[in-house]
């Protein structure tokens, strides 16, 4: 693959360049120099409606070369799919805790189910189209896991979709609360005007 997507919030925090790509890497203790690509240059696409704060918090960096080697994340276009109570699963390096400071070494994964944004607008008035929201209590990304995916596995046909990108959330794992995603769906049209997938 060429191409990476993920929150936006993460890169207008570190847009200095270069940046460094780690990929293939479960544990950040053993980051292999194959495991990494230097960024030295600018290839970004914010989304044209990042507002700096978590309206359409998402963007697409292209590589200057293609990674092999890993495979392509398919990515969900059918709204369909993304039925209230479905399994998904969050992955990252965030924090286990609200407010712990120290990232995981290694990358965790948890379970979360969806929830509609209408029982997420409960919680949180700024939910949009554009947005997906996930977890239950105990069950949540967390600080640090930003920008990473939130995917669907469906088993019987051997296929990972991913369906959002971490993007905000009050606390973590808070009952009543829930994490906050991009949804990908809903910004596909964006993502194939830049990608030929
Ligand atoms: N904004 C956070 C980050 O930068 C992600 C927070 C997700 N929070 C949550 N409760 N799911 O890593």
């Amino acid at each position: 693959p060429e191409w990476v997507i993920t929150a936006a919030h993460c890169l207008t925090l570190l847009e200095r360049l270069p940046m460094r790509l780690v990929f293939n890497s479960l544990n950040l203790n053993m980051i292999k120099s194959k495991n990494t690509r230097v960024i030295s240059k600018v290839n970004v696409f914010y989304h044209p409606y990042w507002d700096n704060k978590l309206l359409y918090d998402v963007v697409l960096i292209k590589l200057e070369n293609q990674i092999n080697g890993i495979p392509i994340i398919k990515l969900n276009k059918e709204r369909s799919i993304e039925v209230p109570g479905t399994m998904a699963k969050v992955t990252g390096f965030g924090t286990r805790k609200y407010g712990k400071l120290k990232m995981e070494k290694h990358m965790r994964v948890v379970s979360v189910p969806l929830v509609s944004n209408d029982q997420c607008r409960k919680s949180y008035k700024k939910i949009y189209n554009f947005n997906i929201c996930a977890g239950r209590k105990g069950k949540d990304s967390c600080t640090g896991d930003s920008g990473g995916p939130l995917f669907i596995q469906n088993k019987t046909l051997g296929q990972t979709i991913q369906i959002g990108v971490v993007s905000w959330g009050e606390n973590c794992g808070i009952k009543n609360k829930y994490g906050v995603y991009t949804r990908v769906s809903n910004i596909i049209e964006w993502i194939e005007s830049h990608v030929n997938l």
